[in-house]
């Protein structure tokens, strides 16, 4: 059993992490300062004797007693780390040189929650973990995109400099369960516009793919990667998947039934045309590969948007 840090455990990902990591029985301190994340994420495991909830912001240096760290903490969708760029590029910037400092003095051993935005909008397709991406470092995404190449200098120059226990995985596009209502990446868009009734609402011609992990099967790579020797180079974990934007809008048609129509809208800047993960690496090394087909994630993930458009409403 294990003393782990998940910083950003009130998101997303993190919550489902922490709900796999005390099923095994470790005791685990969730760091969040609640920009994205939520207590109802946390609510069915609030009162859990292993987990402890820490209100802080990772720009601010903090002193724990830990084995392994989980650093997820950052905005994750375009709305949200564009809200205040300033703020997200500290974040990723000044939140990951804390946790490395703390990892370093604790000797604990740290993962990067990177991403394929680190790839840009790529030349080389499909994505190994061996190209060095196509960024602009001027637009609007940047302060995530170059955030995270940051994020992960900084680990590989600790992992050199200091002997850090790094490990970094590259995740591409996860979604399921708990994503935010107002994420506006494409899946949760498309699903809470198709339970509305509003026009689906598709950048460009829909041509673009994209590829989409369900939950479960990115934090099973996550805690593998963790927990696998000395592999301190990146890690993509995606599924490899690829769908047309078109596509994925047919499908969350025909399972909720909606009368919704589609409207195209010029695409915004700097959006990547294609972008599908190599996992040769993860299916090599960690012996991972994603079981959950889009439809079945879709299946999942369409009754939990349901639910909370109905809070939402009451
Ligand atoms: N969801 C995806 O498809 C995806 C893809 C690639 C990478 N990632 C990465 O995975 C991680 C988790 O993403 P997610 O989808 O769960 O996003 P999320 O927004 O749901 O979760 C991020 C969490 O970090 C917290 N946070 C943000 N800034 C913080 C700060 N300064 N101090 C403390 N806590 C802070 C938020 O409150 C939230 O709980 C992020 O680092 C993201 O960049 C996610």
């Amino acid at each position: 059993m294990a003393r782990i840090l998940i910083t950003g455990g009130a998101g997303f990902i993190g919550s489902h992490l922490m709900d796999y990591l005390l099923r095994q029985g470790h005791e685990i301190l969730c760091l969040d300062n609640y920009f994205t994340g939520s207590k109802a994420n946390l609510a069915h495991m609030r009162d859990h004797p292993q987990l402890e909830l820490i209100r802080h912001d990772v720009v601010n240096p903090i002193m724990l007693e830990v084995d392994q760290i989980y650093h997820l903490a950052c905005p994750a969708s375009p709305v949200h780390y564009q809200y205040n760029p300033v703020k997200t590029i500290k974040t990723n910037v000044l939140g990951t040189l804390n946790m490395l400092g703390l990892a370093k003095r604790v000797k604990a051993r740290i993962l990067l929650a990177s991403t394929s935005e680190i790839y840009g909008d790529p030349q080389v397709h499909p994505q190994q973990e061996s190209y060095w991406g196509n960024v602009n470092c001027l637009g609007p995404r940047s302060c995530y995109d170059e955030g995270k190449r940051v994020a992960e200098t900084l680990m590989m120059d600790y992992h050199r400099q200091n002997r850090v226990d790094i490990r970094i995985a590259r995740i591409f596009n996860t979604y399921g369960p708990r994503m935010a209502l107002n994420d506006g990446r494409v899946i949760s868009n498309f699903i809470v516009q198709a339970l509305t009734g509003q026009d689906i609402t598709i950048y460009g011609q829909g041509r673009q793919t994209r590829s989409f992990c369900f939950v479960s099967d990115l934090v099973e790579g996550l805690v593998r990667l963790m927990n696998t020797e000395l592999l301190h180079e990146p890690v993509n974990l995606g599924n490899p998947e690829e769908y047309a934007i078109m596509e994925i809008a047919q499908k969350i048609l025909a399972l909720t039934g909606s009368p919704s129509h589609l409207i195209y809208l010029p695409m915004p800047p700097d959006d990547p045309g294609r972008r599908r993960p190599d996992i040769t690496r993860a299916r090599k090394r960690l012996g991972w590969q994603p079981t959950i087909p889009l439809e079945a994630g879709l299946k999942e993930t369409i009754p939990y948007f349901a639910a909370k458009l109905r809070e939402t409403k009451s």
